[in-house]
């Protein structure tokens, strides 16, 4: 491979923000597993793969992903996991992916703290919330998104946090219904999250949490023996620390 990121740029206004994230990404993408190239077509740069799959993170307009939810801490399955506030409302979100938990979650009322590993998603998280805060929406002063793996994270911080959410990608079955494009991109892109009972025990040993989610598929095992969980049809949240 000769590069890996190929960076196309369609307006100049899109010139700082693409220098901006190329000279981030040339530091660190060496921990990308595929070939990738980004669109500076407008405010959300667009990451496209060799198969022309799309991603692109925007909290404002992919109403999909994003959509506002009216619901409150106690009838969201997420949030009763969390403690529905009970447990406090600041959350370390271990596994921030597309950030559409966090969101939710700060949707919510809760204040996130969001850690990601993959820099390209870093990036488009980072400038998808500088623009959903100059839009002022609601969600964006309750969220802040961190580049770092969170096992280093976990044993640097010296932030106090409440609970504790993990997301890690999900184990691959055997027999799978077409994903989504954006997800078999997202996939390739992150690859497999092997080290996840390693980042939850460190998470429930570092004691920083009244309580620790994990978010699995319900055919899966849970990655370590819980003390309760939340399910629901085709997903379960594991809980350390209290039963729901
Ligand atoms: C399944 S996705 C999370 C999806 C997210 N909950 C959402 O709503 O968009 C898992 C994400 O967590 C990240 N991740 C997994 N383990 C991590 C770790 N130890 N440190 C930092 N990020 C991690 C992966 O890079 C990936 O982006």
């Amino acid at each position: 491979l000769d590069t890996l990121i190929q960076y196309i740029i369609t307006e100049n206004r899109f010139l700082d923000l693409s220098k901006q994230w190329k000279s981030f990404l040339d530091l660190y993408d060496n921990q990308l597993q595929t070939q990738i190239s980004i669109i500076f077509d407008s405010e959300y740069p667009t990451i496209i793969d060799s198969d022309k799959r799309k991603l692109r993170i925007d909290f404002k307009n992919d109403g999909l992903n994003y959509k506002k939810k009216k619901a409150g801490l106690q009838s969201e399955s997420i949030s009763r996991a969390l403690g529905a506030g009970k447990k406090g409302l600041r959350v370390l979100d271990l596994s921030a992916g597309m950030g559409i938990d966090s969101v939710f979650l700060a949707q919510m009322g809760y204040h996130v703290t969001a850690i990601e590993r993959n820099p390209v998603l870093f990036l488009a998280l980072d400038q998808a919330l500088q623009q959903a805060r100059q839009q002022n929406l609601d969600f964006a002063e309750n969220i802040e998104f961190i580049f770092s793996d969170a096992i280093d994270y976990l044993k640097k911080t010296e932030q106090v946090f409440d609970v504790c959410y993990f997301d890690p990608m999900f184990p691959q079955k055997k027999k799978m219904a077409l994903p989504r494009q954006e997800m078999v991109l997202f996939k390739n892109l992150v690859g497999s999250d092997d080290d996840a009972a390693d980042v939850l025990k460190l998470a429930i040993n570092s004691k920083k949490f009244n309580r620790c989610v994990v978010k699995r598929p319900l055919s899966a095992q849970p990655l370590l023996l819980a003390s309760g969980a939340v399910t629901g049809k085709i997903i379960r949240y594991d809980i350390y620390g209290g039963t729901a």
